[in-house]
């Protein structure tokens, strides 16, 4: 928190790396790289980060990823985001990427895994970290069986699959195979589900997808049968509040869900999705969890003990980890 105690420990599992791409690092790689920008400078790209709904931020995220072209832009993007990471008490890191969004411009497969690795085994003293390969939702799924194959090489560097962007009108039901692929695989699978989309697909995903967390899930609060099951299966869900008003997801942070969610003893925790985005990283939600919800030091530790729970961790070191939660005090 921004006490000035250190911060409380916890895990970053919703957060896509390309969504750590900050303003004045657009504007950088965009000179280095030769690309043309239609914004004037960085305010005025910073001006365009009044989204109305998640399709509005799509449209300036992917536009943005075109300054990434290198091994080497991956390999900056991800050291400068792991090189937050101790400020924000984040000890482990799965982090979301989109090849699809950078193979469809040419760039290979290897460099994005490649540069992104480079970044995490030059942090690994200070914080560990796994990748997460996203499919995107909004094209063919033929497309993401392609892009599983393409990431075959490099499976001892990747943890799991995800699903993400454009959420209403593609359902999880149609990646059912390509999950399949992935858990033969080894791959420990998750989704963003009831971000925007309805109670219905955080079924899917479970359901159709075998997921082990959903990413956001705030909608199943809707469903009072579904949140039995996820209760009941202690189902990890990924919450990222300040996302979720940037969004317009949910009207304010006073209004959003997470405190009706944790008194339903639901397994929530909290990250921060697109940070450079929504105007947060990790232990920013958690202040905004405290000072926008009234969230209590015991409710706080019990999102970041559910962080650790909810990683892919080995249990020793989740234990650890979680040892370190219960001693934190504000
Ligand atoms: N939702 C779906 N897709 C995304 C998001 C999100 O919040 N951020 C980046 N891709
Ligand atoms: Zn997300």
């Amino acid at each position: 928190m921004t006490t000035g105690t250190p911060p409380l420990p916890k895990a970053e599992l919703h957060l896509h790396i390309e969504g750590t791409l900050e303003p004045e690092t657009v504007f950088e790689l965009a000179r280095r790289n030769d690309v043309a920008l239609p914004y004037s400078g960085v305010e005025d790209l910073r001006a365009r980060y009044d989204f109305s709904d998640l399709q509005s931020f799509l449209d300036v995220y992917y536009a943005n990823m075109a300054v990434l072209r290198t091994r080497d832009d991956f390999a900056e993007l991800a050291s400068a985001y792991l090189r937050r990471c101790p400020g924000q008490g984040v000890r482990h890191v799965e982090m979301f990427f989109d090849p699809q969004a950078h193979t469809s411009r040419g760039v290979p497969m290897a460099d994005v895994v490649g540069g992104l690795t480079d970044a995490i085994d030059a942090h690994a003293g200070d914080v560990s970290a796994g990748l997460i390969l996203c499919f995107l939702r909004d094209q063919p799924a033929a497309d993401a069986e392609a892009t599983l194959r393409a990431a075959e090489p490099y499976l001892d560097r990747i943890v799991g699959v995800g699903l993400d962007s454009a959420e209403v009108g593609h359902p999880p039901s149609g990646f059912a195979g390509v999950f399949e692929r992935a858990r033969g695989l080894g791959l420990k699978p998750v989704a963003h589900a009831g971000e925007e989309g309805p109670p219905s697909y955080v079924r899917e995903a479970l359901d159709d997808l075998g997921v082990l967390r959903v990413d956001h899930g705030i909608r199943a609060i809707e469903d009072d049968d579904l949140v039995a099951r996820l209760r009941r299966d202690r189902t990890p869900l990924t919450v990222c509040p300040l996302s979720n008003v940037r969004l317009g997801c949910v009207p304010g942070i006073g209004l959003h869900p997470l405190p009706e969610m944790l008194a339903a003893e639901l397994m929530v925790s909290v990250h921060s999705d697109d940070p450079a985005y929504f105007g947060g990283y990790a232990d920013d939600n958690y202040t905004a969890a405290r000072d926008g919800l009234g969230l209590d030091a015991e409710q706080l530790r019990t999102l970041a003990g559910n962080s650790f729970e909810a990683s892919f961790l080995d249990s020793s070191a989740r234990e650890g980890f979680t040892e370190e939660v219960r001693r934190w005090r504000p």
